[in-house]
Formats: structure tokens, sequence, C-alpha cells
């Protein structure tokens, strides 16, 4: 071994040169992105007052948001919202805007996704909102079938329990069409679980529905 110094040069330019591209480059680049205003005034400086986006994830969408990584949702959906001309995402009414880095700034871990064998989710909330979001995501995780005839999403009844009613029947249960192949007996429920419920908050605040000052809404 003569040139044992030129080896270690050589291991260590390696590293420092990935380094440099993969860490130093994307810190450059994204490192200085904070919470903004939807606008900014003549001088570049954020409307005194207007609510800071993006906004943080809270609560029981962040629960939901486990359960999403756990049951591996992210194997078929993506969360990013192509610029058009690279895609037919903002034809296809998948969201208002392309998504942008600063989009993701607040999550801790931000799900990209790679695959789309089912539609991106990045504005999901916004088109399935409020209550009959909440009811068609329910009957959709139970069994896709219900919403969505001949879909190739798997079901997820595990995230409910189908019990006996007792008396009067649950406002929770999910409401099955009594003559559908996929509703309980007679005489039972479905109702979801906790983790069905967190994860059914956690697509409904799925929204892309502000403007940044490098991603403005445009027709509003
Ligand atoms: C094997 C691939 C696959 C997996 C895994 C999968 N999905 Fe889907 N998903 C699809 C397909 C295909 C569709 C479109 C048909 C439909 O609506 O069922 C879809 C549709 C959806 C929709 C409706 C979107 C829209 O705009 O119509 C939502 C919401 C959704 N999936 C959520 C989930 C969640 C949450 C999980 C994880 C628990 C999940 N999916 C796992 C394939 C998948």
């Amino acid at each position: 071994m003569k040139n044992i110094a030129l080896l270690f040069c050589g291991i260590l330019f390696t590293i420092a040169f990935s380094y440099t591209g993969v860490i130093l480059a994307s810190q450059l680049q994204f490192g200085s992105l904070l919470q903004t205003t939807a606008e900014l005034d003549e001088d570049g400086k954020q409307m005194e007052g207007d609510p800071l986006f993006p906004r943080r994830e809270s609560g029981i969408a962040l629960q939901g948001k486990q359960v999403y990584i756990e049951l591996g949702c992210i194997y078929c959906h993506s969360q990013q919202i192509r610029r058009e001309g690279f895609g037919a995402d903002i034809d296809r009414g998948w969201g208002l805007r392309a998504t942008v880095a600063r989009d993701y700034i607040m999550q801790d871990r931000v799900l990209l996704g790679t695959m789309r064998t089912g539609p991106d989710l990045a504005h999901v909330g916004g088109r399935f909102a409020g209550d009959g979001g909440r009811e068609w995501h329910h009957q959709h995780l139970y069994n896709p079938q219900l919403t969505s005839k001949g879909s190739i999403m798997p079901p997820y009844p595990f995230l409910y329990e189908v019990r006996e009613i007792e008396g009067e029947p649950s406002p929770e249960a999910v409401k099955i069409p009594a003559d559908s192949p996929y509703s309980p007996k007679t005489g039972y429920e479905v109702i979801p679980t906790r983790r069905a419920v967190a994860l059914v908050e956690y697509l409904l605040s799925l929204k892309v529905d502000y403007s940044l000052p490098e991603a403005p809404i445009l027709d509003q």
C-alpha cells in the first residue's frame, strides 16, 4: 500500500463531494424558506396582519398522518401537483396550482410519493370537504367498491368495527346502503375506530388552497 495518502484523499473527496451536492446545495436552495403571507408588498416584505402559509399540521390530523404512513398509502398516492405543461394534474382537477418547495416546510415528514396508482392527494381535502367528504372517505376506506366501483384500491375493513346495534343505531356509523353486498348483517353497524377517524381528518386537512408569492392561485 504505497498510495495510502492518495486513497485517503480520494475517500475524503468522494464524501465531501456528495455532502456538498446532496446536503449543502439543498440547504442553500431551500434552507432559508419560511412561512409567508399570500402576497408580498412592493419591498418584498410580508403583508402585515395576513395569515401565514403554509399552516402547521396539527392535532388529530397529525395522528392520521401516522396511520397513512403505517398503512403504506404512499405506495399508490403522491402528494405533489405538477406545473401546467408538465402533466395533466391541474386539468384533472387535482389542485388549484402546482405545489412548490415552500408548501412542505412545516411538515416533519414529507410524503411526496413516487407512484400514482391512485390520484394525487396533495389537495384531496379541497375536493372532498365537510361532512359529505368525511362520509365519502369512511365508505371508501371501509370498501372502495362502495364509492368507486371497480377500484383497485385495497379495502381497509380493519379500521372499522362491525358491532351489533344496541337500541338506537349510532350516529357515527358509516352509512352503507342496505342493498349493497358490503353492508353489514341486519342489526349490525360499521363504526370507525380512532385510527379511521384520525386518517380521515388527515385526508380532509390536505389542502393547497392558499397562494404563495412564488405560486399564486390565479383564477380566483
Ligand atoms: C394499491 C394501490 C392503492 C393503495 C395502497 C391505496 N390507494 Fe387510494 N386509491 C387507489 C386508486 C386506484 C384510487 C382511484 C379509485 C378509487 O377512488 O378508489 C384511489 C383513490 C383514493 C382516494 C380518492 C381520491 C380521488 O381524488 O378520487 C383517496 C382519498 C384514497 N385513495 C386514499 C387512500 C388512503 C388513505 C390509502 C391508505 C390507507 C390508500 N388510498 C391506499 C389506489 C390505492
